[in-house]
């Protein structure tokens, strides 16, 4: 077994141009680096074992386990992450069968009589975009949702925001929907401001989505779920467990995705963030009902990697890594390594001024010797 510090000459410089282009589908706050994801995969997992991440988020992990030819079962409560995971580990089998489907819908979304009513549009949701592109894309969301066409609806996710010409919106920035109208005000950029045909622009995004296709094993199970983390449980255990959980309020997974989770139906982008961008002391409440669920959905001697973004610990007065190692070493699980890492600024949301400018990977294993203490 290789150590995290040698296994990390893995996964250094951008994975941008290698990695699938699957794993590009949207943007996703706190999204691990898939050549992070698929070393740990390749380090702690087994061929045909079943990989367990419970909070997936944009699915990097799923990706990258059924990738190696894992059994995959990924979760999350956030409604966008679940999509991204949903289509990452529920693709099309080709780009041609991805096409059909999209002319399939493009005759459904031709063919509706109704139009949506812009009014029932928020302001702050209105401000993104020209009305004729907003009415296009609610009703290709209707559409797509309708259909069940998970995959074709993260890939309109995917175009939603941004200011460059195949996106729909408003100059905006690509992964948290800021609108930059005082960078490129209207009077100079008015080509900005224009209409923007969705059609097209999906395709062109279907057709990007399979530029570099991994080969996949469509016969492995994959399992997606919504299910609040600290409290899912399965018939049988699981090998390995492989995650990054939250960013204990540095990251705002509700608020930073508002725009999609609006398209997606679920306006209360707030009420989200209490439970997926928990503050420390709910954040620490949270790892050790995990850490002790996981002792019983872990199989013996089944590996527990967790990445968590490096922070001080009020509570702790500690590296909150640090904290809950702590915390796991207490509930029976052995430290077998841990290995801080630097997160480059490309990667990071909120750049420079605060947030985690490295993670740590903790990599526990579920001890048979060390039993559970009673609660
Ligand atoms: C750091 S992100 C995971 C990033 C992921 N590895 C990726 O590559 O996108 C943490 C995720 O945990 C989810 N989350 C937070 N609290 C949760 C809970 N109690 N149960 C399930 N998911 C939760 C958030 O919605 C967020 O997507």
């Amino acid at each position: 077994m290789k150590a995290v510090s040698r296994l990390a000459s893995e996964w250094t410089g951008s994975a941008w141009q290698t990695e699938s282009t699957l794993h590009q589908l949207a943007p996703y706050i706190g999204k691990t680096k898939s050549s992070m994801a698929a070393a740990l995969v390749e380090e702690y997992s087994t061929p045909d074992s079943v990989v367990y991440d419970p909070f997936a988020g944009c699915g990097t992990f799923a990706l990258e386990a059924w990738r190696a030819g894992r059994e995959v079962i990924a979760n999350d409560v956030s409604p966008y992450a679940q999509l991204l995971t949903r289509s990452k580990l529920f693709p099309y089998a080709s780009e041609d069968a991805a096409l059909a489907d999209l002319a399939r819908m493009t005759d459904k979304v031709n063919g509706r009589r109704r139009m949506p009513d812009l009014r029932k549009a928020p302001k702050w949701v209105r401000a993104f975009f020209h009305p004729e592109t907003l009415r296009e894309a609610l009703l290709w969301t209707e559409v797509l949702k309708a259909e069940r066409r998970w995959f074709l609806l993260a890939c309109l996710m995917g175009i939603l925001h941004h200011q460059r010409p195949g996106f729909l919106s408003f100059p905006s920035s690509h992964t948290v929907p800021y609108l930059r109208i005082k960078k490129f005000p209207r009077s100079r950029f008015p080509k900005l401001y224009a209409y923007r045909a969705v059609a097209d622009r999906l395709e062109a995004k279907v057709r990007r989505a399979f530029r570099r296709m991994p080969k996949l094993d469509f016969t492995l199970s994959r399992r997606c779920f919504g299910t609040r983390a600290e409290v899912q449980q399965f018939s049988a255990p699981v090998q390995s467990i492989l995650t990054s959980p939250p960013y204990m309020r540095q990251l705002d997974y509700g608020r930073d995705n508002r725009l999609r989770l609006w398209f997606l139906g679920f306006g209360d982008w707030k009420s989200l963030d209490s439970v997926v961008s928990p503050r420390e002391k709910e954040f620490l409440a949270l790892m050790g009902r995990c850490l002790r669920r996981w002792k019983r959905l872990l199989a013996v001697n089944g590996y527990c990697v967790l990445v968590i973004g490096d922070t001080c610990s009020r509570e702790g007065r500690s590296n909150l890594p640090n904290v809950v190692a702590g915390m796991a070493t207490k509930a029976g699980y052995v430290l077998v390594s841990q290995h801080a890492d630097a997160i480059p600024n490309e990667r990071r949301v909120r750049r420079g001024i605060s947030g985690s400018s490295s993670e740590t990977i903790l990599v526990l294993r579920n001890s048979a010797l060390r039993r559970l203490q009673p609660k």
